[in-house]
């Protein structure tokens, strides 16, 4: 058993904050957790505590959309929508990929940034690539950290240097899958299957993918009515279907697996419907949709509802990787909405951002995100006292961490209960 000391701060729920000054988490040795304590209880009085004194103990981020062949584009690129951004930037940086030197340079600088950001797991896109993809989920068992990466599919409406086939992508996910039920990690590290998007995938490749999640058992991760002239063209590609998100449902590619979809800034009818029968996820990417001019997803709207809502940074349609700059965006495009719609859709409480980047988002991996008994021990150490000079309380300290904290705060990560040392960059 591993026993901490700190500050312990964690949202078991959304409305609230739940915070144990100076209290207990124990951590078996396979790295859950037996219990969380204000007191010591006392069969573990003899134990050995590792006492981390006045800091903060908090969920580590999970990360549940973004690119990780866009990194290198990070910052760069945001004068244009969707479409265009796709073509003009995206689809070139991500061709390089076929070159695994160049892959092996920017994915070992992505990894390293999510273990500094405190990103523990994450759902990856990487490209249509199967050697670079192998070696990023292969950097990711070796940093320790958990992901579920996908391999693209892709073969209309892009350029012929990314594009595979039906065929291809999957018995590419089929033999990325067997190698990580092998080497990932016991499940730290799998796949999911990853359709780019409906404009970018045949009804042949969509189907393909479809029956490939039923038959593997695989999450499925895709985009989803991000902006209005993708949702028009899909509407012309699919004109039998009432909805975007029905053209994924006819391929089983909408809930009949668990399903990540990114962005949803114009759900609403029937997809809305559709979505709640499903049980599939909004990720709400709220840097991209300000960045490439998307709009603002209603997620207030999808809480009412009861549609799980979860967070990703979408690099590089957002320009952050920290969860914590996500969740400050996130509270801040709800009050956009709040003032737009003069108080009708009540923003988003702190809490409840911080519960989508982490328990919510963990939900997806099993027990993840919380300090609760039989929860993966996913976890930051965090040392604020540069921001906290004055008569804090917890409370507030979290708040100002959150909002004005980053990185460079972050003394210690764990991941399923190992802490993690720091993987390389070059
Ligand atoms: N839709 C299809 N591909 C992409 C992508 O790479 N980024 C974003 N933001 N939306 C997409
Ligand atoms: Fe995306």
């Amino acid at each position: 058993m591993n026993i901490y000391r700190a500050n312990i701060i964690y949202t078991p729920s959304p409305d609230a904050f739940r915070i144990l000054p100076g209290g207990y988490v124990c951590v078996r040795e396979d790295g859950i957790i037996a219990g969380v304590y204000e007191q010591l209880p006392e069969q573990y009085r003899t134990a050995e505590v590792t006492d981390y004194g006045d800091r903060l103990l908090i969920p580590a981020f999970n990360d549940m959309h973004l690119h990780a062949p866009q990194y290198r584009n990070l910052g760069l690129a945001m004068d244009l929508e969707l479409l265009p951004w796709l073509n003009t930037y995206t689809f070139p940086e991500e061709s390089k990929f076929k070159d695994t030197a160049y892959a092996e340079r920017i994915y070992h600088r992505f990894v390293h940034e999510l273990w500094m950001q405190g990103t523990m797991r994450s759902c990856v896109f990487a490209t249509v690539h199967p050697e670079a993809t192998r070696m990023l989920a292969d950097f990711f068992v070796q940093a320790g950290l958990g992901a579920k990466v996908g391999i693209v599919g892709m073969n209309r409406n892009c350029p012929d240097t990314l594009r595979n086939t039906a065929e291809e992508v999957v018995r590419d996910t089929r033999a990325l899958k067997q190698y990580l039920d092998v080497h990932g990690n016991n499940g730290l590290v799998g796949t999911i299957v990853t359709p780019r998007f409906i404009p970018s995938c045949t009804e042949d490749m969509s189907a393909a993918l479809g029956r490939l999640a039923e038959e593997l058992q695989l999450p499925v991760q895709s985009h989803l009515s991000e902006n209005r002239s993708e949702i028009d063209w899909v509407q012309s590609l699919e004109p039998d279907t009432a909805c975007y998100g029905e053209a994924y449902y006819k391929y089983g590619l909408f809930g009949q697996r668990p399903t990540l979809m990114a962005h949803c800034c114009y759900t609403d009818g029937e997809e809305l419907r559709l979505m709640k029968r499903q049980g599939v996820y909004v990720v709400h990417c709220p840097t991209s949709n300000s960045n490439i001019a998307s709009g603002m997803a209603p997620v207030r709207m999808f809480l009412q509802h009861g549609i799980p809502v979860v967070l990703g940074s979408d690099i590089s349609g957002g320009h952050y990787v920290s969860m914590l700059r996500i969740i400050q965006y996130a509270v801040q495009t709800s009050k956009l909405i709040y003032a737009q719609t003069q108080g009708k859709m009540p923003f988003l409480s702190l809490s409840e951002a911080f519960y989508l980047a982490t328990k919510a988002g963990g939900g997806f991996f099993g027990k993840v995100g919380s300090f609760e008994e039989g929860y993966e021990f996913d976890a930051l150490l965090v040392d604020d006292s540069y921001l906290n000079y004055d008569n804090y309380t917890l409370e507030q300290r979290i708040q100002r961490y959150i909002y004005i904290g980053d990185d460079r705060d972050i003394r210690v990560r764990f991941c399923r209960g190992k802490e993690l040392t720091e993987p390389p960059m070059d």
